[in-house]
């Protein structure tokens, strides 16, 4: 059985959807949820769901970058994961967090990578006049989000969305494509899944 760990920075939708996937047959199961906000509502989600959870508070480590992620793989490895999903995970991480955890680590995007790296995807997309949008399962590697696409699933854009109608269309979608991508890594297949 695989141990898996999840690093939130909000509400954690994504979250409770990966830790209501993982029972049964499934061969994962979540040992951790950890934010880098104390006050993430993920964590309450979480604790209520019987799933471990820890909060190391990124603002007093200021710029050092080091040190917080330093505190935040205390927190990890000692909980023994095999898999690492970030979900909505809102930190950039360093190339030394990263190598730690490199080939078991897991983000999803809100964009069709490689299109809109970064932020404000929805808004990007709609600007650009884009049909269509979506999301994105990856592994991470050192490029920020630029690791190998396990996953992407798609949605129209619509006239006259705005980039909230846009997100929530994508986010149904994040939820149906997360634990889909998880439960094949997790069982070693990395072939590639579009919803
Ligand atoms: C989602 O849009 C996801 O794509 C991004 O963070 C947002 C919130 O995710 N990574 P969640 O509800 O906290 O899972």
């Amino acid at each position: 059985m695989k141990r898996a760990a999840i690093l939130i920075s909000g509400g954690g939708s994504n979250m409770v959807r990966l830790i209501e996937s993982m029972v049964g047959d499934h061969p994962a199961r979540a040992v951790l949820v950890g934010s880098n906000d104390p006050n993430a509502g993920g964590l309450a989600k979480a604790a209520a769901m019987g799933v471990g959870t820890f909060a190391v508070d990124h603002r007093p480590f200021g710029r050092d970058r080091a040190g917080f992620e330093a505190e935040l793989i205390r927190h990890l490895d000692a909980a023994q994961p095999d898999l690492l999903v970030l979900a909505g995970f809102m930190r950039i991480l360093t190339p030394d967090f990263v190598r730690h955890f490199e080939g078991r680590m897991l983000n999803i995007h809100p964009s069709l990578l490689p299109k809109y790296p970064g932020l404000h995807t929805h808004a990007r997309a709609i600007e650009a006049g884009d049909l269509e949008a979506g999301c994105t399962v990856h592994e991470v590697t050192a490029d920020l989000d630029a690791g190998p696409i396990l996953g992407q699933a798609r949605v129209p854009v619509l006239a006259g969305d705005t980039p909230d109608d846009l997100a929530a269309r994508v986010l149904v979608q994040e939820h149906r494509l997360y634990p889909a991508v998880l439960r094949r890594f997790a069982a070693g297949d990395r072939t590639r899944l579009d919803l």
